[in-house]
């Protein structure tokens, strides 16, 4: 169907049901049931019932008749996961019921206690313990009127947190719209647990090793990193998931369990876990704690205890609360996986950017399934707490985090023969005095220009695939021709000459000279890639692109001061003054004055934006809306790079009008009244062949 074949009409054929005459209401109604329900299929039951290609059509179409019908737009509807680019500040908002912690016990005595106090404060009345996994990851408290997601508040101090709720949204198993029918409160809480899966973590850092980028430690980290995001479109591309584990409100049925409660959250479309267990004794609550403790690693997201609750809600009211939690119920946490093992050396890394980092060196040990030789220090601070010494027997742990750590020392075992670790005071691979700049924690060798480490990672950087992408080059061969003292810098890469390299590793001469062509043919690298290539701190790929984009040359952005460079949206007052350092250090600007006699790319190519294509030629368009695969301002310089014309108001003359999402209802209708054809997004992406 075209679309335009149902741009004036509110009644139009269905012909995905073939069921005569619905109104566009219903349709989009019945779309949004069905997609409810199959999200809730896949993302709460894990147990899919079409295919991916089925759900996407159905999505699409749904897509589109809610851009051509604005006035039902529902902030809930199942489009809206896909979230936006705007950048969101947080309001706070008080919590209704406070969110409480728990208290914590580590052992099987404390939990005999907690049963005991139970016991005696139900005095001697029956009761049931629900026991059920402890998710690590951020709390956060929900909010459903008539079936409908209306809030979504994180823990923050317990008495009021951050209204993510727009971020919220776009996490999949979190029910926008209640399953019709299954019987909610009018108006009700739910709290749980917003988790990044292992799965997820695991290929986040992954991309951002790739990118150079500092990774996270473990999921929770990553996922609370994630939520207070100001952008809800990443934080619905990095696989978000929750479980929910605590229902509140006027309306819920108080008679009953906090069991038989999340059975019939379940039904309502909830995520709940399956790991729980209703337990009428000690015995089981500690048989259930012994089961999981191992059987928890084969989850898909990360636990670090059980919660076990008193399940009668009138029995809860019963106990009560003291100030910080509650007395039903408890928190058990399982012991990190933890060694003792001697500590034989501590190492020093350089980095490429002269950062220092010490490194434990142990004797081998077996860790949670694998062997342990190392294990960062992190820094100064880190030994000087730990008061470590050379031989001691050190406790290593690994917990959620991926890097085993050192946490603490058995002084039992120390001999007065141990000396204290100290610190270096110069750097290990040149012998330069190392510098601690104020406000962090880490030592760095100041000797950017002649520390080995240092070179090569810049040029390892340089040549790397998001960066010059210069193939025919590795970290081996820039440590050989380093070592033959052809390369100290990015620039010297330019002048390798095909005789200097032929023989090294068994390079034949037709060999060397491919290797000098491709790094040549680097020079025609956009600019935007150029910025990120030469290493500035802290400017990864993004930040260089809205550098470049900004700046359009490296003369304008050398020049930039802290101000101008605060004022590009995205660049914070870190970034913009490691840039300004960059630029005031004379080596650096050599560099790039040989790199620029080199012939690489040192600005825009205005030219060649502007001539990519010419699909456009001739076409006024005007953008409104937002958009899900590029910003709007993106947009414009496509219409311009293809030879269109970028016009503000709809009038006669406008070829069409590029629709995004949440479109004003007043520029849709005079569109239409003129009968201005509407570009959907995908649409207009396909007509660049993008
Ligand atoms: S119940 C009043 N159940 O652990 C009781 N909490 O220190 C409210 N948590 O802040 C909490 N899994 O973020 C409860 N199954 C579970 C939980 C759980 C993880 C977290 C929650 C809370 C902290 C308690």
């Amino acid at each position: 169907m075209n679309k335009s074949d149902y741009t004036s009409a509110e009644l139009f054929t269905s012909p995905l049901e073939g069921q005569g005459e619905v109104s566009a209401e219903d349709e989009i109604r019945r779309l949004r049931e069905q997609l409810n329900q199959h999200n809730y299929n896949y993302y709460v039951l894990n147990q899919p019932t079409i295919s991916d290609y089925d759900f996407d059509q159905m999505m699409h179409r749904l897509e589109d008749l809610e851009l051509f019908y604005p006035q039902y737009a529902d902030p809930n509807s199942p489009t809206q996961r896909v979230g936006n680019d705007h950048n969101q500040q947080f309001r706070q908002v008080a919590h209704r019921y406070p969110m409480l912690s728990l208290a914590n016990t580590y052992n099987e005595a404390d939990v005999r206690d907690f049963y005991e106090r139970v016991r005696s404060g139900l005095e001697g009345e029956d009761f049931e313990i629900v026991a059920e996994m402890k998710y690590d990851g951020l709390s956060i408290s929900l909010t459903y009127v008539d079936g409908q997601l209306t809030q979504a508040v994180t823990r923050g101090d317990g008495e009021k947190g951050d209204d993510v709720t727009a971020n919220v949204r776009t996490i999949r198993s979190i029910p926008l719209q209640l399953r019709p029918g299954s019987g909610y409160p009018h108006e009700f809480e739910i709290r749980g647990e917003i988790l990044m899966p292992w799965a997820s973590f695991n290929r986040l850092n992954a991309e951002r090793e790739a990118r150079e980028e500092p990774l996270f430690a473990n999921p929770r980290n990553a996922a609370s990193g994630t939520l207070k995001s100001q952008k809800s479109e990443l934080v619905a591309q990095r696989g978000l998931d929750a479980y929910l584990y605590y229902l509140l409100g006027d309306e819920i049925p108080f008679d009953g369990g906090h069991y038989e409660n999340l059975q019939m959250a379940r039904s309502w479309g909830f995520k709940i876990s399956e790991g729980m267990r209703k337990c009428h004794s000690v015995e089981e609550v500690l048989d259930f704690i012994n089961y999981w403790d191992s059987e928890r690693k084969n989850l898909p997201v990360a636990t670090d205890g059980i919660v076990l609750k008193v399940n009668s809600l009138r029995q809860q009211r019963h106990l009560g609360f003291t100030a910080k939690s509650p007395r039903w119920a408890i928190a058990y946490k399982f012991q990190a996986e933890r060694v003792a093992t001697p500590l034989l050396q501590v190492t020093y890394q350089v980095g490429r950017t002269g950062a220092i980092t010490p490194v434990a060196n142990m004797q081998p040990v077996q860790l949670a399934g694998t062997t342990v030789r190392r294990a960062s220090l992190h820094n100064a601070d880190i030994i000087r707490q730990l008061d470590l010494h050379l031989g001691d027997t050190v406790y290593v742990e690994k917990g959620g985090e991926i890097i085993p750590k050192v946490v603490g020392v058995d002084t039992t075992k120390r001999t007065p023969d141990m000396p204290p670790v100290t610190f270096i005071t110069t750097c290990p691979e040149c012998g330069t005095p190392l510098i601690r700049i104020e406000g962090e924690a880490a030592h760095y060798c100041p000797n950017d220009t002649g520390c080995p480490p240092q070179i090569k990672g810049r040029i390892e950087h340089y040549i790397s695939r998001r960066a010059m992408n210069i193939e025919s080059l590795g970290p081996e061969t820039v440590d050989e021709y380093y070592r033959l003292g052809l390369i100290h810098d990015v620039a010297d890469l330019y002048q390798i000459r095909p005789d200097q390299i032929s023989g090294v590793y068994g390079t034949k001469i037709k060999s060397a000279q491919k290797i000098v062509e491709s790094i040549r043919a680097s020079v025609h690298v956009p600019f935007e890639r150029v910025v990120f290539a030469i290493g500035i701190r802290f400017v990864g790929e993004t930040t260089a692109r809205l550098l470049a984009r900004h700046f359009r040359s490296m003369d304008s952005l050398a020049s930039a001061t802290l101000e101008q460079l605060t004022e590009v949206e995205g660049i914070g007052d870190v970034i913009a003054q490691s840039v300004v350092r960059y630029f005031h250090e004379p080596r650096n600007l050599e560099v790039i004055q040989r790199l620029r006699e080199a012939g690489v790319q040192m600005q825009l190519d205005e030219q060649a934006m502007l001539q990519q294509g010419t699909a456009l030629a001739g076409q006024s368009i005007v953008i409104s809306g937002v958009f899900n695969h590029h910003s709007r301002d993106e947009y414009k310089l496509l219409i311009e790079q293809n030879g269109g014309k970028n016009v503000s108001s709809i009038s006669a003359k406008t070829t069409f009008l590029l629709a995004g999402a949440n479109m004003g209802p007043a520029k849709l209708e005079k569109a239409q009244k003129l009968g201005i054809r509407i570009v959907s997004e995908d649409e207009f992406l396909q007509m660049l062949n993008l």
